[in-house]
């Protein structure tokens, strides 16, 4: 196969931040996306429907001219959010789901969730009105082994909160173990999981072996090789459950490569060409459409994108670093070469 049509796709999990950085990194997600869902972790946090509404203008003000992308926007869960603000939010369309952080677990996370108690009601009222929670599912607790963290957070948390709140909607947030696909496999439709591009090409190793490599650690953080071919068989399987959140979370090289780095790595410009020669080498190029651009509005709700992305097979070009008014920001490298690249 030299060339694969597929429905335009959608990324359902996505750091655009604001300001310089939003202004030079969403051009590369509005080229090839037609949707995402834009994560809240802004400092301060997108927490109120208000905010939400002034955010989604800043990001549609942001876009190049021209450019079809819809941003679906978040509410940042926290132990003070108001059921009556989140369910406005949703009547009106402009929020599409809440994010779920437990608080401290990565990037900008401190006012999330401490005691789940908390948001029982606001869950409640999700379950209701058929919106969907997003969870970052990795506990926090300093005895918890950072590599354990996912699979904890699953038998501790998040299957309480699917006991507890049934027909709540859930998406389990780029997912990293074979206990979460196994997870995701045995629920019913009103679960679903996102797996980000870097996931299904990196392992522990590849952060850590032969020198430490600060642009592969993100969060939640790579583990061993059997849990990336768990992703690996989960995402190419064509399992409505399994849909792409690219997870692209730039930050600047001089923010990651501190003695205390930032977690994230910047996936947006290559993402697709990764992931054709990821679903190539699989021999699951007919799985692509599935994963990228079916699976993902089929959980939301909402209709599968009318135009077209076409694939050729045609070594990809890209940059290796995007330039923002605050310095460069390091596209993740595969660490092959790319033989797909979008048309
Ligand atoms: C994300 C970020 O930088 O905002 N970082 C990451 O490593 N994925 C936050 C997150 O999704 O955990
Ligand atoms: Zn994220």
């Amino acid at each position: 196969m030299t060339s694969l049509t597929i429905s335009r796709p959608d990324d359902w999990h996505l750091h655009l931040r604001d300001g310089a950085m939003m202004r030079a990194v969403l051009p590369w997600s509005a080229r090839d996306f037609a949707r995402a869902i834009i994560m809240p972790n802004l400092v301060p946090p997108v927490v109120t429907s208000a905010q939400a509404a002034a955010y989604r203008d800043q990001i549609l003000d942001a876009l190049p001219q021209g450019a079809a992308f819809e941003p679906l926007m978040t509410l940042y869960l926290t132990e003070d959010t108001d059921p009556d603000d989140v369910e406005a939010a949703h009547a009106s369309g402009l929020v599409r789901a809440v994010k779920l952080y437990p608080a401290g677990a990565t990037t900008n996370s401190a006012s999330g969730v401490s005691d789940f108690e908390k948001i029982r009601a606001t869950l409640d009222r999700m379950a209701k009105i058929g919106l969907p929670l997003c969870v970052h599912g990795e506990v926090t607790d300093p005895d918890i082994d950072i590599f354990d963290r996912e699979a904890v957070f699953i038998d501790r948390v998040l299957d309480p909160i699917r006991t507890s709140t049934p027909g709540l909607k859930v998406v389990m947030e780029h997912i990293t173990t074979s206990n979460a696909v196994d997870y995701a496999r045995a629920q019913d439709d009103t679960l679903g999981a996102t797996i980000t591009t870097h996931h299904l090409v990196i392992n522990r190793n590849h952060i850590l072996a032969g020198g430490i490599k600060p642009h592969y650690y993100c969060l939640p953080v790579a583990k061993r090789e059997s849990h990336r071919l768990a992703l690996r068989a989960a995402a190419t399987s064509g399992d409505a459950r399994f849909f792409l959140g690219t997870d692209s979370a730039p930050h600047t090289d001089a923010n990651k490569l501190l003695p205390c780095g930032c977690a994230g790595c910047f996936t947006a410009p290559n993402t697709m060409a990764i992931l054709a020669h990821v679903f190539e080498e699989d021999g699951a190029l007919d799985s692509l459409e599935a994963f990228t651009s079916r699976n993902g509005p089929g959980f939301y709700g909402l209709p599968v994108n009318a135009d077209t992305l076409t694939l050729t097979k045609q070594p990809g070009q890209w940059p290796t670093h995007v330039d923002t008014d605050d310095g460069p920001v390091t596209v993740f490298d595969p660490g092959f070469d790319l033989q797909w690249s979008v048309a």
